[in-house]
């Protein structure tokens, strides 16, 4: 019989990728998620994509009485855990918020989890928690660093509480998961990343200029040590991402106790980089005006993730050609996200 996930957040952007792999894996699921940040709409691309109902839940994962009746009614056998506010200039405006949503959200869940006999979990960490990183590549023994924003924090928060937890009681399997730079979308175009208003991030600036919505990108410093001045990130394809808890749900069924895994590609490309793989791809300008450094950004921030190869067996399949040929195919069909549902 196949294995039920409880995926909180599924209806964002890397969950409804995740979704997708996880039904290629033959895994069943059921999405909790509460739409701050996202819209059903990606859930009904996704049951177009795999061909089946997909049960959802609107529900605020804080919401204790509901996430019981929900585990009442769906015994799980682990839960991957996406729900949470991400945007990291907002967490300097709104802190209260973000802790509130990131951190009393999850303590809600694994409590309701460990009611229900669950204790299987794969958390949603970030690069963010090695701060200005004391090594490059960074591997997972590399020390944690200071977090600039309350976005960061709840993330490395959550990672103490959790490793806490596991340490108190070696029933639970938990995988802290540490993405870099996710980019691009399902090879189908039909879904993909759908910031609201100005994007914070890189590559949803470069295809929203792509596609006429913004007149031109804004570098932020050509001034860091790196090869050309613009900052090095790890941008990795989504849906290798997603592909990689699938990968960490066999380490929880083989009884992994505490795992933490950088998923990464490896691989350091700069801004500009990005920008002329994309134009290069894509066969679209990108006009691009070099602007102040943007507070808190880091020079260079790349992994090493040989762990999560020898332990996981998993590795990114996709170069960043085909990261900048995805974004741009969802991009191009959705030049409004999902604002133009289509049935
Ligand atoms: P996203 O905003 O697209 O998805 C998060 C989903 O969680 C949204 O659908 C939102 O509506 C939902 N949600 C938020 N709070 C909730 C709550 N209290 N109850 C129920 N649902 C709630 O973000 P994403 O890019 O898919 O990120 C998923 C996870 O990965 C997040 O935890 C994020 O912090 C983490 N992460 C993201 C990145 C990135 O660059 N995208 C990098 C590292 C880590
Ligand atoms: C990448 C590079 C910018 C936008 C953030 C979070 C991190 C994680 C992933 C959640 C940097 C430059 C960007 C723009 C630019 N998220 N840039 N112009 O900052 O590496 O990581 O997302 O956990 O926690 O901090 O990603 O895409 O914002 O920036 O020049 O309009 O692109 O300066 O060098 P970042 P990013």
């Amino acid at each position: 019989m196949s294995k039920t996930i409880l995926v909180t957040g599924g209806a964002g952007y890397i969950g409804s990728h995740t979704l997708i792999e996880l039904h290629n894996a033959g895994y069943d699921f059921i999405v909790v998620d509460n739409l701050v940040n996202s819209q059903k709409e990606s859930l009904y691309r996704v049951a177009k994509i795999i061909g089946r109902n997909i049960p959802f839940y609107e529900v605020d994962i804080r919401d204790a009485v509901a996430m019981d009746e929900i585990l009442t009614l769906h015994p799980v056998d682990a839960c991957i855990h996406f729900a949470g506010l991400k945007a990291v200039g907002e967490s300097v405006s709104k802190p209260l918020e973000y802790y509130s949503n990131n951190m009393t959200g999850t303590f809600v869940l694994v409590e309701q989890l460990r009611k229900h006999g669950c204790k299987n979990l794969i958390f949603s960490s970030s690069a963010t928690v090695y701060g200005n990183p004391a090594q490059i590549p960074i591997t997972e023994n590399c020390p944690k660093g200071q977090c600039t924003n309350p976005y960061g924090q709840t993330k490395s928060m959550l990672e103490e509480v959790l490793t806490d937890i596991q340490k108190a009681d070696p029933q639970w399997n938990i995988v802290l998961l540490r993405y870099f730079n996710p980019i691009g979308a399902h090879p189908s175009g039909q879904i993909g990343e759908n910031p609201n208003g100005i994007p914070n991030n890189l590559m949803p600036y470069i295809t929203q200029v792509a596609v006429g919505k913004r007149p031109e990108l804004g570098i932020f410093g050509n001034d860091y040590d790196t090869h050309d001045g613009t900052g090095v990130r790890d941008f990795i394809h989504v849906v290798d991402l997603a592909r990689g808890h699938v990968s960490a749900l066999s380490a929880i069924e083989r009884g992994c106790g505490l795992a933490i895994y950088n998923l990464g590609t490896g691989q350091g490309y700069s801004v500009l980089d990005l920008v002329k793989t994309f134009e290069r791809v894509n066969r679209v300008p990108i006009p691009y005006r070099i602007l102040d450094r943007r507070p808190g950004d880091i020079a260079t921030c790349y992994s090493n993730p040989s762990k999560a190869f020898e332990e996981l067996g998993w590795k990114a399949q996709y170069g960043i050609e085909e990261m900048c040929r995805d974004a741009w195919n969802w991009q191009k069909n959705n030049p409004n996200g999902y604002e133009q549902a289509d049935y």
